[in-house]
């Protein structure tokens, strides 16, 4: 593949002269602290070199130009990636893409050049649901791999959910004995042990990227009172159409004990500087007729139960804090005060616009994007609204988000983290993921790293073509460009 035909697109491209004959194969030459990196290139080479070889020397040099930049130039001889040991994983990520012919094989010369790399946003992540369907772990090890050729840097687990608890949790094995198997699809029941999670979070680490886990409080978490009935506000969790309402009672101190349990737990398999909290689409219907919800509220002092909601998420990252950790929380938080610290996620961009993100930067927090309409890969979800344009999803609209739009100050633009893009497992099992997510995750991919203001749709769409037999030749299918339904029925499904 030729350099401009990369993707993501490198900040910077200089040709060079000359070509870099591949026959001999290649040979990596990794100097001191470049072992994942070397580790990772020398797993991937169809052929390691003989005496003809070129050598691919790795390098780490100081990071000064940010910890994922790099430098990577092929020249007659030799290949040489600088960087930070991060930086140096780019820099495979972008050679492995260089490596492959036009049908996906490896190729037999590069063309010489220089190329200058680095991101646009920190935080480039990927969220993926493993609650609502269960996900298993040789997939999610596999969407790791994907991931670090994509240059994304942080896995979202979505943990926890009302279909299911998904983590184990040692202290409280309730949650994984009943919250793991509330469903009867087979589908949708099971859970990672702690050591699971741990060789997870190892392997991300050794691509360069951060789990970051979410603990859904306080709704979202049906499967959580349903393993234990009494933190609930009626002792008695009962299902019901659309968002549970049967969730944690705020006014116990025992759900706030649970609470500290579970994420002290967490807080050892996952060493990420943030935990997600949720915080979203929480029905405050048990919490108006609850006494122990209406005496915290007396108490407390708080104006009502949406105060109840943010007294409670502000008390669990408290905790967090007080293990050195920080929360994350999705976009309703902000109806109540979050504590300046917490970064608030914006999700709700088809029904509300931006209004969130620019709330939560007016009152001093930092950000994460996940605007629906562009970064929700699993829309739409439900079969029953496929010709509902809003709600459908293509490479040209996902292409056309701004995660940092227009009119922010430069203080304000440095608040946002990065983007997240999302796969929402209500209607997909894991044999659906690969075709939900490519080609349009590609686009995802492109925003977070290279500069938005150079996007270029026909000439972005004509890049996506041209990798679709290396994305082949590493066993991922592409989906349509433009998603109108779930792609397969689960009944269809292989
Ligand atoms: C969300 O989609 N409920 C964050
Ligand atoms: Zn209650």
């Amino acid at each position: 593949m030729r350099p401009e035909e990369l993707i993501p697109r490198p900040r910077a491209i200089s040709p060079r002269p000359g070509r870099c004959d591949l026959r001999g194969g290649l040979r990596v030459l990794p100097g001191p602290g470049a072992e994942a990196a070397a580790a990772w290139l020398s797993g991937r080479l169809s052929r390691i070199g003989d005496g003809r070889a070129v050598p691919v020397a790795l390098a780490v040099r100081p990071a000064d130009r940010g910890a994922e930049a790099y430098r990577l130039v092929v020249a007659p001889g030799e290949i040489r990636i600088e960087g930070g040991p991060v930086g140096l994983l780019r820099g495979v990520a972008t050679l492995g893409q260089l490596l492959a012919d036009e049908g996906g094989a490896p190729a037999a010369e590069l063309p010489c050049c220089e190329i200058e790399d680095a991101p646009a946003f920190a935080w480039r992540g990927l969220l993926l649901d493993c609650s609502r369907h269960f996900l298993s772990t040789a997939w999610l090890r596999r969407a790791l791999d994907v991931m670090a050729e994509l240059k994304l840097n942080r896995l979202h687990l979505h943990l926890v959910d009302d279909q299911g608890w998904r983590m184990e949790i040692a202290s409280r094995p309730k949650l994984t004995a009943i919250g793991a198997f509330v469903e009867d699809d087979p589908r949708q029941r099971g859970f990672y042990t702690q050591a699971e999670l741990r060789e997870l979070v190892a392997l991300a680490a050794a691509r360069g990227i951060e789990v970051i886990p979410e603990i859904e409080v306080p709704g979202h978490s049906y499967a959580a009172v349903r393993s234990h009935p009494e933190l609930c506000c009626t002792r008695r969790p009962e299902r019901n159409p659309g968002h549970q309402k049967d969730l944690y009672c705020a006014g116990r101190e025992a759900t706030f004990e649970f609470l500290d349990a579970v994420l002290g737990e967490v807080l050892e398999v996952f060493p990420s500087e943030y935990v997600h909290l949720g915080g979203d689409e929480a029905p405050k219907d048990r919490w108006r007729e609850c006494p122990d919800c209406q005496r915290r509220i007396r108490e407390e002092r708080l104006s009502g139960e949406e105060e109840l909601q943010s007294y409670m998420f502000r008390r669990v990252a408290r905790y967090l804090e007080s293990r050195g950790r920080r929360a994350i929380g999705w976009e309703e938080i902000l109806d109540g005060a979050p504590s300046p610290d917490t970064v608030v996620h914006w999700w709700r961009c088809r029904t509300h616009g931006d209004a969130a993100l620019r709330r939560a930067l007016a009152a001093g927090h930092r950000v994460l994007c996940s605007p629906n309409s562009f970064t929700y890969l699993s829309f739409p979800v439900n079969p029953d609204e496929h010709f509902r344009p809003e709600r459908t999803s293509d490479l040209e609209k996902v292409y056309s988000a701004r995660y940092a739009p227009e009119g922010l100050s430069p203080e304000e633009r440095g608040r946002i983290l990065g983007a997240e893009c999302c796969v929402w497992t209500e209607h997909l099992v894991e044999e659906q993921l690969d075709a939900m997510l490519f080609p349009r995750v590609l686009a995802c991919a492109e925003l977070m790293w290279s500069d938005p203001a150079e996007r270029n749709l026909d000439e972005f769409r004509r890049r996506v073509r041209l990798a679709e037999p290396r994305w082949r030749t590493l066993g991922v299918e592409y989906g349509p460009e433009t998603v109108m339904q779930p792609l397969r029925t689960f009944e269809e499904r292989t």
